[in-house]
């Protein structure tokens, strides 16, 4: 898989998502960095959107949103058709996300993890390949909730 990844926060996310983006430098991905680009306050959904957007125009497959918990982050990005984000603050879920739930998006709030446990989640995500089978029937049912239920 191309290591380019579509990266956003708000405000509350905005000091770790830098620290994270030197990190997947580290780990030789490129990030693209769709805001915000300060400390003032902002609206996270607009950065839910940009991310979102990047992965469904085919610019990245994956991305990474940061805000103060991760929580409003997710649900703004689980809005969007074909993404399927996750709110984690442990490793072990950040790997199981990727491995049975096919997800495209990791969240984590600044305001729950340190920089150490969030550079684990980044890696527990991006060296995870989904394994298909049935957690791929159960993901195809979900997803088609997109059409039911929106
Ligand atoms: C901002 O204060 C905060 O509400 C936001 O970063 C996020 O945690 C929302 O879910």
């Amino acid at each position: 898989m191309e290591k380019k990844i579509t990266i956003g926060s708000d405000h509350a996310g905005y000091a770790l998502k830098i620290k994270i983006i030197a990190h997947l430098k580290e780990l030789g991905w490129e990030a693209i960095d769709v805001g915000t680009d300060g400390e003032a306050s902002c609206d996270y959904p607009v950065f839910a959107d940009a991310v979102c957007k990047n992965i469904q125009n085919g610019t990245t497959k994956l991305g990474i949103l940061i805000c103060g918990t991760g929580i409003g982050m997710s649900m703004a990005a689980n809005k969007h058709r074909g993404i399927r984000a996750a709110a984690c603050s442990d490793v072990f879920s950040a790997r199981l996300t990727r491995a049975h739930n096919d997800a495209n998006v990791l969240c984590f709030g600044e305001r729950v993890v340190g920089y150490g446990v969030a550079c684990d989640l980044v890696d527990a995500f991006l060296s995870t390949e989904f394994e298909g089978g049935k957690h791929q029937r159960r993901v195809e049912m979900f997803m088609q909730f997109e059409k039911t239920e929106f």
